[in-house]
């Protein structure tokens, strides 16, 4: 049985008061039967984490530098965010690799930046609405996986989260339905387990792209959806909370 993981990507938003007003708020009602996580800004991971002190709470950073140190303005090292209590990294976010120009390459050498450094990848992979359209959607993501595995190697999500995030459906209000979402997490899984059986079992695959309180449910309920990366219903704790409650088991 996989332990379902809710993931709240805080993204751009908040200050330190209400990121750590928001991160007391969810740390004060545990959910059992969940792993919860939530990503701030990088400028307010060490204020958080010490709001989640005695919580089962994690801390995940929302990006991480593919190198350890070095001349490199304005990145982040994985050995910092270790510092600052992260356990998890956000890696390949649709935002980062359309707004930021991070290519599947520069997102593979970050993953296996996070994986050196003893931290967690949470790697995000996900079509847009004219791959979809056009029936790309499994070549597109697979192509993203195959550049994790070709830069790691096979067992290169043994300790590793996989979130499907459909570009249209980010911050859209348009959700994939359970089937879609399922149909794609199957078709992940099942990528997984040719290069790796083992890991394709325990990976746990999340489903991101507008997930609220209203639909988690269904799309948890899904046999390969093993919780989900909440982006806009992350940043109010009830929202969350009852997200969070949806994929408890
Ligand atoms: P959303 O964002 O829930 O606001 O659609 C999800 C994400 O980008 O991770």
């Amino acid at each position: 049985m996989r332990l379902p993981i809710v993931a709240g990507n805080w993204k751009l938003n908040g200050s330190r008061a209400s990121a750590s007003t928001l991160a007391r708020e969810i740390a004060a009602q545990p959910v059992a039967g969940v792993e919860v996580i939530v990503c701030p800004v990088a400028v307010h991971l060490d204020a958080v984490a010490r709001d989640l002190e005695n919580s089962a709470v994690k801390l995940g950073a929302q990006n991480a530098a593919a190198q350890d140190s070095g001349a490199f303005t304005g990145e982040v090292a994985v050995p910092m965010l270790a510092e600052s209590g992260c356990e998890y990294v956000i890696i390949g976010h649709s935002e980062r690799r359309s707004l930021f120009g991070e290519d599947e390459k520069s997102c593979a050498e970050r993953f296996a930046a996070v994986v050196r450094g003893g931290l967690i990848p949470i790697f995000c992979v996900g079509e847009s609405l004219e791959q979809r359209e056009s029936g790309n959607t499994m070549s597109v993501v697979q192509q993203q996986l195959q550049a994790v595995f070709d830069l790691s190697g096979a067992s290169a999500f043994s300790n590793a989260v996989i979130a499907y995030e459909p570009v249209w459906a980010i911050g859209t209000g348009k959700t994939a339905s359970p089937d879609q979402a399922q149909e794609v997490h199957q078709f992940i899984r099942g990528f997984v387990a040719g290069q790796d059986q083992a890991n394709a079992q325990a990976v746990r695959i999340l489903y991101g792209g507008s997930v609220n309180p209203g639909n988690a449910a269904e799309l948890f309920a899904k046999a390969d959806i093993d919780g989900g990366l909440i982006g806009g219903a992350a940043l109010k704790s009830e929202d969350f909370l009852s997200v969070c409650n949806a994929a408890s088991h």
